[in-house]
């Protein structure tokens, strides 16, 4: 039978749990083979429906069983490369590598943590991988091994697509389908070599939040509960479930347990592709058996698991099926571990492999290290293994099977090629997966991909479930660190209470005014630097953002939006402790519209400035250089935010400054609550007098000469003279010479209304907010630079 469509149907109904119930149609009017995923939102109209033929997963591969005599779980998947070579410029040189710890960038042929300065390049580029081919299949682990420096590393990251196309030559195939980085994300995991977990949940917490995003919402929650127990008994996590991940400071499970969470995190959804660089490192012998051990569980469950490992013990060698041995980018021995020990001692003129040495993988190693020092290098291993491949190349093309443990095996030869009845293609490799009780995440929600054949599903669940679950791991991760709110919030009551002494029930005199309008800008300017704290906590989660999305967990949006959501009812709190604690003290007007108002508009300062932070932190990885980016630019918004120096007497060509200015906004939208006291008469209404014709002359050395009665004089005289028929012909010590409309014109707050600065503050935050978005969009990408 020539399967060339096959299409899984899922909805709500029809995911019952187990794979094999998914419905598959199957047509034979496609010249390629293809395979789609469906849910509810996106369904085949009734036509495309009657048109097709259902079937279950469970009797496709009976009919493939009958037919071609192949045991059902006999379905191969194989992950294939061929001719990998990997090529970078020899220069790299980017501003944070010019600065130590700012960034981690290597540099061609140097290991060196002291040598990061950059040199004169000896060649315009330096190749990392040459020419790598190799295989690996579902049930197997393929361990790639070689000494610190040799391309593991880059390897994995070039297999997982982790790499720029561009940059990197050869073929990457599922069953002989070229495979794009898009179609990959959605079937595999990548687990990296730190353990990125939030240190504050527990066991149990990390991997249900895993398996809340991960598996589809029609899986009910005690399904996503039994997986995560599952999990826990699987990685042998079980008597931990319940402690906290921890950190440096704070004591929670061992480094090996860590590990094993971090492999259970990507694992939860069975994914087809597992890709681990150095899963065992730092771990005691007996941890890192249990690590490779659960590797091998998942790989007989029907994945295929890549890793690199450093000197693996003779325990962790029994339990690997397929190794690769790289050297300074190039391969020198690919095949079972047990043939190791042969192929190096015949590579040793036939001398037994000495004693001093463990195994024969460590004698590997240090073969490689001599021949490095010598002036042939390595030349004579690589040559050996290219003679050997090439030999066995020629073999396996005459022969009709191939012997699997077999050194150097590259044969192409698979059950799909033997069985052509058996679907090829990612398509193939995903229904063989299914069948296999993997890729679990396949019935869930579903977004189109570029690739119009394959339809391939994106995210298991919607959005809004996608933005409940972040929230509910942000507020425990909140609830664990009560510590941090407390402080800020403490830090702004005593910074309120501090305000409210210093600028103790203010007066309304011209020096009043002054002190009122200082108060304003130094209040508002604190707001927003009292977000900068934020900075830091992007920047921690930074890293853990980018595994979670690489693999499509969540969308980004949604980690944006239940981001925001968390923090504006913390704001809020901030907001009203800020307001309440200066708004009396300081003697503002307006009552209880002019109270509210303030606090609207603290609340927005704070939303505003936060947003503005956390936007920096996706731009700016680094927190020194954050914090220094982040005063610098809020002090330049306080400079031309219109206090210091009024809008019409601000040089034109920085205007545009003033406009963008955070602190503009607030701080006239304060100072017109402040002046116009709109809940009396209308915006246009002064709401109290700020200097009278008594207090003109109190400002200028002519107070010293005129004493009351003679301002008294002088202004009757005035009076009598000049006033009659203007608004001043009743002018006395008590008129009204500074009202709040002429400190406004004064200041040149003359643009905009209070609510309409209002306005214009939340906008800034929702923009910065929607900026965090793009950089996230542009700069996590957790791909190699
Ligand atoms: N982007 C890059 N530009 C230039 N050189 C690089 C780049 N990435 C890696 N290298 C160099 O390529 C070599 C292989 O690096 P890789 O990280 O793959 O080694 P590794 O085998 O994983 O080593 P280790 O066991 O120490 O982790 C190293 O010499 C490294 O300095
Ligand atoms: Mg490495």
């Amino acid at each position: 039978m020539d399967i060339e469509t096959g299409r899984i149907l899922s909805s709500s109904n029809s995911c019952r749990g187990t794979p094999r119930e998914a419905a598959w149609e199957i047509t034979k009017s496609n010249p390629h083979t293809s395979l789609q995923v469906l849910d509810d939102h996106d369904g085949p109209s009734p036509e495309e429906e009657s048109s097709l033929m259902e079937i279950n997963v469970q009797s496709l591969l009976k009919e493939i069983d009958a037919k071609n005599g192949v045991a059902q779980f006999d379905l191969e998947i194989s992950f294939e490369f061929r001719n990998l070579t990997y090529t970078v410029p020899n220069t790299r040189r980017t501003l944070f590598c010019a600065l130590p710890k700012f960034a981690n960038c290597a540099h061609p042929g140097d290991s060196s943590s002291t040598s990061r300065h950059v040199k004169l390049p000896a060649s315009p580029s330096v190749t990392l991988l040459q020419n790598l081919s190799g295989k690996a299949r579902d049930g197997e682990i393929l361990a790639v091994m070689g000494p610190s420096g040799s391309g593991k590393s880059t390897l994995i990251d070039a297999l997982a697509q982790r790499i720029s196309r561009e940059k990197l030559s050869g073929s990457i195939t599922l069953n002989g389908q070229e495979v794009d980085g898009h179609q990959l994300r959605n079937i595999s995991a990548y687990v990296m070599q730190d353990d990125l977990l939030f240190p504050m949940l527990t066991v149990q917490e990390t991997l249900t939040f895993s398996a809340s995003v991960r598996l589809p919402a029609c899986h009910t929650k005690a399904a996503k509960r039994a997986r995560v127990s599952t999990l826990l008994r699987q990685l042998g996590l079980e008597k931990v479930a319940d402690t906290i991940i921890g950190d440096e400071g704070c004591r929670g499970i061992s480094g090996g347990e860590r590990r094993r969470v971090s492999i259970g995190v990507d694992i939860v959804h069975g994914p087809l592709l597992l890709f681990l660089d150095e899963p065992t490192s730092g771990l005691d012998s007996s941890s890192a058996y249990m690590v490779v051990k659960t590797m091998k569980h998942i790989a007989d469950m029907g994945s295929i698991v890549i890793m690199s490992v450093h000197q693996p013990s003779d325990r962790i060698l029994g339990l690997i099926q397929n190794l690769m041995f790289l050297a300074n980018g190039q391969m020198i021995y690919m095949g079972h571990p047990k043939d190791l020990t042969d192929y190096f001692t015949k590579f040793n003129h036939g001398y037994p492999i000495p004693s001093a040495h463990g195994n024969a993988a460590e004698f590997a190693l240090d073969l490689i290290q001599v021949l490095n020092c010598m002036p042939g290098g390595i030349k004579p291993l690589v040559d050996r293994f290219k003679s050997i491949r090439a030999s066995a190349h020629e073999h396996s093309s005459s022969a009709t099977t191939a012997d699997q443990r077999r050194p150097c095996d590259l044969s192409t030869s698979s059950k799909a090629v033997l069985h052509p009845a058996i679907p090829t293609g990612i398509s193939g490799a995903i229904a063989a997966s299914i069948a296999k009780g993997r890729l679990m995440s396949t019935s869930g929600y579903v977004e189109h991909c570029n690739d119009s054949a394959t339809l391939i599903l994106k995210f298991a669940n919607s959005r809004w479930h996608e933005i409940g679950v972040l929230i509910w791991r942000c507020i425990a991760n909140i609830r664990r660190t009560p510590e941090l709110f407390y402080t800020r919030l403490g830090t702004v009551i005593g910074s309120g209470l501090l305000l409210s002494t210093i600028f103790w029930q203010l007066d309304h005199s011209p020096k009043g005014l002054q002190e009122r309008l200082g108060f304003f800008a130094f209040a508002m300017s604190f707001t927003y630097y009292s977000c900068v704290d934020t900075l830091p906590i992007f920047l921690q989660e930074r890293f853990i953002f980018m595994r979670e999305t690489s693999h499509n967990a969540y969308r980004k949006s949604s980690y944006v939006l239940a981001n925001a959501i968390v923090y504006i009812p913390f704001l809020g709190v901030l907001s009203l402790a800020f307001a309440v604690t200066t708004f009396w003290g300081v003697g503002l007007s307006g009552g209880v519209h002019g109270f509210l108002f303030f606090f609207l508009i603290i609340w927005a300062s704070f939303w505003s400035g936060n947003s503005f932070a956390t936007f920096l932190s996706a731009i700016i990885p680094n927190v020194i250089l954050g914090y220094t980016v982040v005063v610098a630019v809020l002090a330049y918004f306080l400079l031309l935010s219109g206090f210091f120096r009024s809008r019409d007497r601000i040089p034109d060509y920085w205007l545009w400054f003033h406009y963008m200015s955070l602190i503009k906004y607030p701080y006239e939208a304060v100072v017109r609550n402040e002046l116009m006291n709109s809940s009396l008469a209308g915006d246009n209404a002064a709401a109290a007098c700020y200097e009278t014709a008594g207090e003109i002359f109190s400002a200028t050395p002519l107070s010293l000469l005129l004493s009351q009665p003679k301002i008294v004089t002088v202004l009757e005289y005035l009076r009598q003279n000049y006033m009659s028929g203007t608004a001043y012909q009743n002018l006395n010590t008590s008129t009204c010479m500074i009202d709040g409309a002429a400190v406004l014109q004064n200041q040149s707050i003359t643009q905009l209304g209070k609510w309409s600065c209002l306005g214009i503050t939340v906008a800034f935050g929702a923009l910065y907010r929607l900026l965090f978005y793009v950089a996230l969009i542009i700069s996590a990408k957790n791909s190699r630079r």
